[in-house]
């Protein structure tokens, strides 16, 4: 940003220059875009939907997910659900007084849900559910007249649901089911007509629509007699088990935020430009590190493919054809040279085909940016969930096989050895074939044989970690066995481990597969859309997962015992797996 010096001695031309930065800010954006863009401020996407966002455009109404009238180009419509948002919602949304229809479910959103909605008095729809949303749900939603929809099922509210919510006339839809709410269900108005479904998995309500007593002062009472009511505790302490977990990621997404990402201000041209210098490993890299400098500085925001809670990750095409990854992590702290170094210099030397092969680093004054081969197949993550074309069922096992012996490998077969910390869908990366590559040893510690493994950071995602983790935040080579074992699981039904349907039963999908074994029908786990299954291996993939996921860290096999199992089980036995650079330059 470049800075404009203004003489004061003359104060006619101080006014006029003011008014004239007042006017220039009044045309570049309507009062709803700069609520909106206040709104971006506050959050981070990291599939990018927001990229396209600008606040010198004249109004909104072009940016993903507004939709505006044709007439009065004021904001009619904001629809960002699915977006793997995070962060708080500003109260400026409040001022978006045209709003109908605002639709932020499914994203990872936290903090209170601002009182200033009660501005947007044309509001319709509100879906806010499976964020992760605290704090008491706002009485001045009351006075929302027009209010159809509301939804803020699935997220972190406690207190009591507001009376004025009652006399909202027009409400057809309402749940807030899967939060804390406690004490009566107000019976005042529109509140009386929903039965049990707006409101199970609240474990401290109570009233006439759950038919649970209100008694003064004490919880609801619950029979402990009857096998549903049991049913009903085990699955509301589940929730409260796994809402608390959630919580605990919120908070490691925030102190990530805190020390990550808002470093992550400076442009990567500003940060070469500062002074740079490339560290190439196995010296396979046909460029000099001042064609690869250059290169670099071109990068800017359209070639970012996407973020995670380490940084941002950047596409680079070179003259030649051939396209890398760069992986742009802000430095932390004055020892973070002296560590990166030591520890990229080991990531550099190993090289495996199921690996993600490291090629080298930048070392400039503000970042590392990490160099890896490009796997134009995306991340596992998308494309078992967001994208249309589908995996059938040998691809699914080619790709589970694949990321065991990835894993392996760093357990069994590095010195030191590896134990990678973040095993999940979006870290299994895969090429032009199909084949996986685990990705991402940013989270990876090394694990040296004299030391103890003892770390204090529970990095990894939620879903995905394995109990004694979440509890001690101590990890080991079983604690990504376990992590794998929910990814087995997650390729054989296509969904995310906290997919909202096990939330709503109180599970996790660990939890949702000891249901089904509990009923005999674990085979009911596979993906229906999934075409090819070979019914004779479903078990014995389904076997694997169980034992990986034994919530006894010593009864989990090795992931050599894995890679073992899944070739002799299920596949037919592969040839060497090591990675032949000369094969494959
Ligand atoms: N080598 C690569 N080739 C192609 N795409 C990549 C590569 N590395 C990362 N990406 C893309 O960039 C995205 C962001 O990666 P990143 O590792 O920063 O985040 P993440 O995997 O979602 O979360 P985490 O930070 O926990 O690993 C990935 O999901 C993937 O789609
Ligand atoms: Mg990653």
């Amino acid at each position: 940003m470049g800075i404009l010096w203004v003489k004061h001695d003359d104060p006619l031309c101080f006014c006029i220059f003011l008014i004239c930065i007042l006017n220039s800010r009044a045309v570049a954006i309507t009062s709803d875009g700069e609520a909106l863009w206040n709104f971006r401020n506050s959050i981070t996407s990291s599939d990018g939907v927001l990229l396209q966002w600008r606040p010198e455009d004249p109004d909104p109404c072009g940016w993903n997910g507004v939709i505006c009238d044709s007439k009065t180009r004021r904001v009619l419509y904001l629809i960002l659900s699915n977006h793997k948002l995070s962060g708080p919602l500003s109260p400026e949304l409040g001022k978006l007084e045209h709003l109908k229809i605002l639709s932020l479910h499914h994203n990872n959103l936290y903090g209170a849900i601002p009182s200033d909605l009660k501005n947007c008095s044309e509001l319709q729809t509100i879906y806010m559910q499976g964020n992760y949303l605290g704090e008491t749900i706002p009485s001045e939603l009351g006075s929302l007249s027009n209010l159809e929809k509301l939804d803020l099922s699935s997220n972190l509210l406690k207190g009591n649901i507001p009376d004025s919510l009652g006399q909202l006339v027009k409400l057809s839809l309402f749940n807030v089911s899967n939060n804390f709410l406690v004490g009566p269900i107000p019976t005042s108005g529109i509140l009386n007509s929903f039965a049990r479904n707006s409101f199970f998995g609240n474990l401290k309500l109570c009233g006439t629509q759950i038919s649970v007593t209100c008694s003064n002062g004490n919880p609801p009472s619950v029979n402990p007699q009857t096998p549903t009511s049991r049913r009903l505790l085990v699955s509301a302490s589940a929730t409260i088990g796994a809402l608390l977990l959630v919580a605990l990621m919120c908070f490691w997404g925030c102190f990530l935020y805190k020390r990550l990402g808002k470093h992550d201000k400076p442009s990567l041209v500003n940060d070469i430009g500062g002074g740079a210098s490339i560290v190439v490993f196995h010296g396979d890299l046909p460029y000099s590190s001042k064609e690869i400098i250059r290169k670099l500085e071109t990068l800017n925001e359209e070639h970012i493919i996407g973020s995670g809670g380490f940084g941002t990750v950047y596409k680079l095409s070179m003259d030649d054809g051939s396209v890398f990854a760069l992986k742009r992590i802000m430095k932390l702290n004055e020892g973070f040279d002296r560590f990166f170094d030591r520890e990229l210099e080991i990531l550099g030397s190993i090289k495996h085909r199921y690996l993600v092969n490291l090629r080298g680093y930048c070392n400039s004054p503000t970042s590392k940016l990490l160099l890896y081969d490009y796997l134009p197949g995306g991340n596992l993550d998308e494309v078992l969930h967001d994208r249309s074309e589908q995996l059938d069922w040998d691809a699914r096992l080619n790709i589970i096989v694949g990321a065991a012996k990835g894993l392996a490998y760093l357990h069994h077969d590095c010195s030191p050895r590896i134990i990678h910390r973040d095993i999940k869908s979006s870290n299994i990366l895969l090429d032009g074939n199909w084949e996986a590559r685990v990705s991402d040893f940013g989270l990876a510690k090394l694990l040296d044989d004299n030391e103890s493994h003892i770390t204090t950071i529970v990095a990894g995602t939620f879903g995905y970690l394995a109990p004694e983790y979440m509890q001690s935040g101590r990890a080991t080579e079983k604690t990504d066995v376990y992590s794998f074992g929910v990814l087995i699981l997650e390729v054989l039904s296509g969904k995310r481990p906290t997919d909202a349907s096990f939330i709503e039963k109180g599970v996790n999908i660990v939890g949702w597969l000891n249901l089904l074994i509990s009923e005999n029908c674990q085979r009911d786990i596979v993906d229906p859309h999934c075409g090819g299954v070979r019914s004779e291996t479903i078990d014995a993939l389904l076997s694997v997962a169980i034992s990986c996921v034994s919530s006894s860290a010593e009864e989990r096999p090795t992931m050599h015992r894995v890679v073992q199992l899944l070739e002799s089980e299920i596949m037919t036995p592969c040839t060497s797996d090591f990675h032949d650079s000369d094969l494959e330059d």
